[in-house]
């Protein structure tokens, strides 16, 4: 079913609770009178038209972009800036060519952090087990965005923020990283918010599915996900599901 934003994700104590009540960039508004919670380790998919305000809203949600009016809630803390609770991957790695996959997954403590236990087990939970002698330009892209998540992984955040992080890579890397997204999330209990264009990305991998409409006229619609993750992309549930969902983005102008 869709329903109104304000009605779900309601239940439990949320992680994030997040409410812009303008954003504007030169007196043009780009997000209005918007609130979104998660709950803790829950999924959530953000999707929308091109230039509704998808990655502006995961900026402010990051405390990469303050200059909004609103306020986002943290465990129930105001926060005002970046935190290591919030890791953020974009679309493309932005790893630093000049450090070893180690060093870059291991950022957050300096040079010296590429000995930390949890590297290796980092590396090898996504699926890249003795690489971390390597420099970037020595991997593939789907390698590079698994050092961006495993770096992002690196500060146990509560909250995992992902912009478009399988748009460029090919189809079955993309499904490949999809499930291990999906297992990350529920091994390591983090909440994740992603950001789409897939549908069936989407679909397989969140509890809730936000349909954003450009302008902010509209509070967004919801879609409930109510299957076990991970779960099948094969599943009929699913197609029921993507039926809806394609209905709410077409409402939104999205399509
Ligand atoms: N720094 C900026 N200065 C001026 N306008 C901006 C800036 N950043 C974003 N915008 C505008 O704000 C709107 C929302 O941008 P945003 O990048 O959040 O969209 P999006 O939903 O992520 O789009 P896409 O799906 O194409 O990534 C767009 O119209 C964009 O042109
Ligand atoms: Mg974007």
């Amino acid at each position: 079913m869709v329903h109104p934003a304000s009605e779900l994700g309601a239940a439990a104590a949320p992680l994030l609770d997040v409410t812009v009540h303008r954003k504007a960039f030169d007196q043009r508004p780009v997000l209005q009178n918007l609130r979104l919670s998660l709950r803790p380790g829950e999924v959530v998919s953000l999707v929308g038209a091109s230039g509704c305000g998808k990655s502006t809203l995961l900026r402010i949600i990051a405390g990469l972009d303050t200059d909004y009016q609103g306020q986002v809630l943290l465990a129930g803390q105001v926060q005002t800036d970046i935190t290591r609770d919030v890791g953020f991957i974009f679309q493309e790695p932005r790893l630093f060519p000049w450090l070893t996959v180690a060093e870059n997954v291991a950022f957050d403590l300096g040079r010296g952090g590429r000995h930390h236990p949890q590297v290796p087990l980092l590396l090898d939970e996504v699926g890249l087990a003795g690489l971390g002698e390597r420099l970037p330009k020595q991997l593939s892209g789907g390698q590079a965005q698994r050092v961006a998540i495993a770096r992002g992984l690196f500060t146990r955040p509560r909250l995992l923020l992902l912009d478009e992080p399988f748009s460029a890579v090919d189809a079955f890397t993309r499904i490949k990283l999809q499930e291990m997204l999906a297992g990350l999330a529920l091994r390591h209990g983090v909440a994740v918010l992603l950001v789409t264009h897939d549908v069936d990305e989407a679909l397989v991998l969140s509890d809730r599915i936000v349909v954003l409409e450009a302008g902010g006229a509209q509070p967004p619609l919801e879609i409930a996900v109510p299957l076990h993750r991970p779960r099948l992309r094969e599943g009929a549930a699913l197609a029921t599901l993507r039926s809806q969902v394609l209905q709410a983005l077409r409402h939104a102008h999205a399509i």
